[in-house]
């Protein structure tokens, strides 16, 4: 999704820190990019379709370098194709605003009627230069430029968050405004800075904070001040973010997503550290959240996510019920905020999100709340909105997570639910306490399980076994339990970062219909089970085979390797956590293929790292 980026100082060029903002936000997806600012008296812009190298190709010669105040964008397309003229910064008709925008006004054509009634013209397809009219329309007769943003939002419907730059001729002024997608603000002694993911913002300072719907901030060089439209200031806190600016680097891996896997051990020790009372085989959630007054009389639990973490929520739904006594129910968010659902009394509505700023997963746990849940969470991102949104929160400490396929996040989430199921389980008396020390000892065992599975030798023979596959047909995943979740996961990378056709399915639903797509082009890669289902994984297996095909088998069941001829091995563990150990060579399997075919691994085409609209 689009990011935007903007600064305000003192004194001092901008224009290298936007455009370092840019380049920071990158991960998130886009096919073009620009640049805004004021410099003396005047509005300096430069856009390029494609990539940021192409912008900063066309501003070695450009003339924006003395800039104290400037607003930057990476663009993915919504409102006209990829192109310089529909990039962003877009100017009003006055030549003295520069907007940018991420989001949809919904009402932009009945308001460019007007103002091509107006006699105003349009240089570009975009709803966004729409609104930089408007605005530019509404400084004559307002005091300030926000006085300006908010009279032209009260004529806008539809969500954005967006940055607006102005010039006076008395000096730049610069605003921002969210209603619906992201935005952050900060402030050091003699700067003020924004932007749409804090990973903007981070290289400045820590002390971050988060806009909310309905927000208007003005930025000055030391001060921000926050607004609502009515012009009524409010005040949002600033949060300080754990994250260190260095974990932005590759660090030397040719890949964001590769770094990520590998970070895999720590990040799982750092979700569980603090959090396991050993003492009482139990598990304690930072800010009394899922205590047991608020978990004890929860009837049902809606998880709500999407893509994979939703897959995180299908194995938190053999975990809650199995582990916690809770029934769960998993919907796409896209699929629950419109399907008219009923929530029965006693309800906890459970989001998981890497980003907090999914805009179908917010907007599924809102109608929740409103149908009378109670909001809970699982996500990377402090401060995000579905964290100042839910009333019990778990942060996943993966760190940020730049490759847009998730990895660690994934696992994190499927840690963090397994210490909610053990929480559940304590609570609610359905989980001994032998039984809960059982699984909690194992979820510290993670750490060099997964470290051993990403040793050299390790990732070598997933390399040596990608190479024999990376030119089929096809791929179907197959899991059974709380590791059918896993196939889902399997095929999704894969399809998602080497553009292979990929399927996950119940592999007890394989004779309903996907067998018929056996034969030697197609590799089936069947996870494996340990636990009661692992006799019936093994028939799975000798079935495909018996019909001439492909068998990959992964997980930690000799016999069924033995059966497939090929396998990837993950350490034994108790069923309950192999869903995290089958999952990693699944991810090095995706990267090897996608590497060797050539793919833009950490930018897969036309995906966006987290989808801000609907
Ligand atoms: C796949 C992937 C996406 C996200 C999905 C939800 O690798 O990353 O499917 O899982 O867009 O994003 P979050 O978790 O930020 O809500």
């Amino acid at each position: 999704m689009c990011g935007i980026v903007g600064a305000i100082r003192n004194q001092g060029p901008v224009l290298a820190g936007l455009v370092e903002g840019l380049r920071v936000l990158e991960y998130r997806g886009y096919d073009s990019a620009g640049v805004a600012v004021s410099d003396e008296g005047k509005i300096k812009s430069a856009k390029r379709q494609g990539r940021l190298d192409n912008l900063e190709a066309r501003l070695t010669d450009s003339s924006l370098e003395n800039g104290v105040a400037g607003i930057g964008h990476t663009r993915w397309a919504t409102h006209g194709p990829p192109s310089d003229e529909n990039a962003h910064p877009h100017l009003g008709a006055s030549g003295c605003v520069a907007l940018v925008h991420n989001g949809i006004i919904e009402n932009w054509a009945e308001l460019k009627g007007e103002l091509l009634a107006d006699g105003v013209r349009f240089v570009s397809d975009t709803d966004t230069e729409v609104l930089a009219h408007l605005i530019d329309r509404e400084r004559a007769d307002a005091s300030d430029l926000s006085d300006a943003v908010r009279r032209a939002l009260r004529r806008v419907s539809g969500y954005y968050a967006l940055a607006v730059l102005a010039e006076t001729g008395d000096g730049p002024e610069l605003v921002c405004a969210r209603q619906g997608p992201p935005l952050a603000v900060a402030f050091v002694d003699d700067a003020a800075y924004l932007a749409s993911d804090v990973l903007g913002i981070l290289p400045h300072t820590r002390e971050i904070s988060f806009l909310e719907d309905g927000d208007v901030a003005v930025l000055r060089p030391g001060d921000v001040q926050i607004t609502d439209f009515g012009g009524k200031s409010v005040v949002r806190p600033a949060q300080a973010i754990d994250w260190d600016p260095e974990d932005t680097g590759k660090g030397g891996w040719p890949h964001y997503m590769l770094k990520e896997i590998h970070e895999q051990p720590d990040v799982l020790a750092r979700t569980i550290q603090g959090r396991i009372d050993d003492e009482a085989a139990d598990v304690v959630f930072e800010d009394g959240a899922f205590a047991n007054d608020a978990v004890r009389d929860v009837a049902r639990i809606q998880v709500i996510a999407c893509g994979t973490a939703l897959h995180a929520g299908y194995i938190a739904r053999y975990l809650i019920e199995g582990l916690g006594g809770v029934p769960v129910d998993v919907d796409y968010a896209s699929e629950f905020r419109y399907r008219g659902p009923r929530i029965v009394p006693g309800t906890m509505a459970l989001a998981i999100s890497q980003s907090g700023e999914t805009a179908d997963t917010l907007a599924a746990t809102r109608l929740a709340r409103e149908l009378g849940a109670s909001v809970g969470a699982i996500c990377n991102v402090a401060g995000s909105s579905q964290v100042r949104e839910s009333d019990h929160v778990i942060l996943t400490h993966a760190g940020p997570e730049i490759g847009v396929a998730s990895t660690k996040a994934f696992t994190a989430q499927v840690a963090a639910v397994t210490l909610l199921a053990v929480r559940l389980g304590r609570a609610r008396g359905t989980l001994s306490k032998e039984d809960a020390s059982a699984i909690l000892n194992e979820l510290k065992l993670l750490r060099t399980r997964i470290e051993s599975m990403l040793g050299e030798h390790a990732v070598d023979h997933v390399r040596r076994v990608a190479q024999s596959h990376a030119e089929q047909r096809g791929f179907l995943f197959l899991g059974r339990g709380i590791n059918y979740p896993v196939a889902l996961e399997g095929a999704l990378k894969l399809k998602e970062i080497s553009y292979m056709h990929a399927e996950g399915y119940p592999a007890g639903e394989m004779k309903h219909g996907p067998i018929a797509l056996i034969d030697p082009g197609m590799t089936i890669v069947s996870v494996s089970s340990t636990g009661p289902l692992a006799e019936k994984v093994r028939a799975n297996i000798e079935q495909v085979k018996a019909r001439g095909g492909v068998v990959l088998s992964v997980g930690s069941d000799p016999e069924s390797h033995a059966i497939a001829g090929q396998s990837l091995e993950v350490p034994a563990s108790s069923e309950w956590l192999s869903p995290i150990l089958n999952t990693v060579p699944l991810q090095l399997l995706s990267y090897a293929i996608a590497d060797m075919r050539g793919c833009d691994i950490d930018k897969p085409r036309n995906l966006a790292k987290s989808v801000t609209v609907e």
